[in-house]
């Protein structure tokens, strides 16, 4: 990920690949052209880096030269007029090739037509690297074009934001769900996680998603994906991996205004966690951080032994059996715990104290997010 100005852009088309179609487009136009010498019109600024890796690339001779459109001064609509700097040659009777780095709306295309419809060239063939099929509103032939591109704004290969990143040598794609702030709750039993997670949904307005919770629902509910849990759980199995994930993109999707996640139960394996890292990343998110009520074992015991006797759960009244599922927890964790600290996003928070004093430490981390 990278940052220009205010935004932020994601990998979206490697160096390779436009390397790929640049070369495709260069044999596929020496092919059409025959003998013929044609003029490359690279239109300025973004084009210059197609231009440059397109013509080394171009097998037979070829003439190249650049253009720029230029708003009148003082007009600043968007229907203005453009004026063209640099044209300086004489095209008549020639093959003329616009070479564009995109083609987003096509007004800047018209605007070319426009310009070149008194010129005299015997045939004038567009070629662009990027297409936005989506955004293109004209009706002008697209001769030869490279990659189409969906309708969201690319950064790098010539293009810049507002003067930024027209130097790399890959296309990155804008985010559109910035800061998000999707946490992975860990604690050990008795920590106070469902408490704590609670106060944080409501602050940060989060969607608080309890895995346990999230089957139980859709189990009882007899959703196509409870239905395909359940057949695993009642053959004493353990539900795949993809099942839960599936479930949790359907909680993701069905929350589209949350500031982000809250994730309880979910990863438990390091499969899980590069699972949930990959659905974070096809919603333009990321986890940000893993955040671990840290409480020593006995401070643990104590607050289980209370909660038994009024909580009626039986693993929750036998010292023996609570102090094992405190060593398993630890015993399981451990991994999740290395797999995110390896991301630099653990953060153990201490989680010995009043309900108040845990809250504040949590916030304090996640402000620091
Ligand atoms: P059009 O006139 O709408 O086709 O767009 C033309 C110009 O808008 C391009 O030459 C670029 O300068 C700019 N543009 C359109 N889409 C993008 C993008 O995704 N990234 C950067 N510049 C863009
Ligand atoms: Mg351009």
């Amino acid at each position: 990920m990278i940052k220009l100005h205010d935004k932020c852009f994601k990998p979206f088309i490697s160096a390779k690949e436009i390397d790929a179609a640049v070369s495709k487009m260069a044999k596929d136009l020496a092919n059409d052209l025959g003998d013929e010498i044609p003029v490359f019109v690279g239109v300025l600024n973004g084009s210059f880096m197609v231009v440059s890796d397109f013509v080394k690339k171009y097998p037979k001779p070829c003439e190249v030269t650049f253009i720029k459109l230029a708003s009148y001064e003082g007009v600043k609509s968007s229907e203005d007029i453009q004026r063209l700097i640099g044209l300086t040659q004489d095209l008549t009777g020639r093959t003329v090739v616009i070479l564009e780095d995109i083609i987003d709306t096509g007004k800047t295309l018209q605007e070319i037509h426009r310009i070149f419809k008194n010129e005299g060239v015997k045939q004038l063939l567009i070629a662009t690297l990027f297409y936005k099929p989506e955004a293109y509103k004209k009706d002008f032939k697209l001769h030869y074009v490279g990659i189409e591109i969906p309708n969201k704004f690319i950064v790098g290969y010539g293009l810049d934001y507002d003067g930024l990143g027209r130097d790399m040598p890959e296309v990155y794609q804008i985010k559109t769900t910035q800061h998000m702030t999707n946490l992975v709750l860990f604690g050990p039993p008795g920590a106070g996680k469902g408490t704590q997670a609670n106060f944080l949904k409501e602050k940060y307005n989060l969607v608080h998603i309890s895995t346990g919770d999230v089957f139980r629902f859709n189990i009882k509910n007899k959703t196509a994906l409870g239905t395909l849990a359940k057949s695993f759980i009642d053959k004493g199995e353990l539900v795949p991996d993809q099942v839960t994930i599936d479930m949790l993109n359907a909680e993701v999707e069905k929350n589209t205004d949350a500031n982000g996640f809250i994730f309880d139960g979910f990863p438990r394996t390091n499969a899980q966690a590069l699972a949930l890292d990959k659905l974070m990343e096809s919603k333009d998110s990321q986890i940000n951080a893993m955040i671990a009520l840290e409480v020593e074992d006995e401070v643990l015991v104590q607050r289980l032994l209370e909660r038994g006797k009024s909580s009626g759960r039986a693993d929750d009244a036998d010292e023996s059996i609570i102090r094992n599922r405190i060593k398993e927890y630890y015993t399981k964790t451990a991994i999740l715990k290395d797999y995110f600290s390896a991301q630099r996003k653990y953060y153990g928070v201490d989680g010995f104290g009043s309900v108040e004093a845990i809250t504040e430490r949590l916030c304090n981390a996640i402000d620091k997010l």
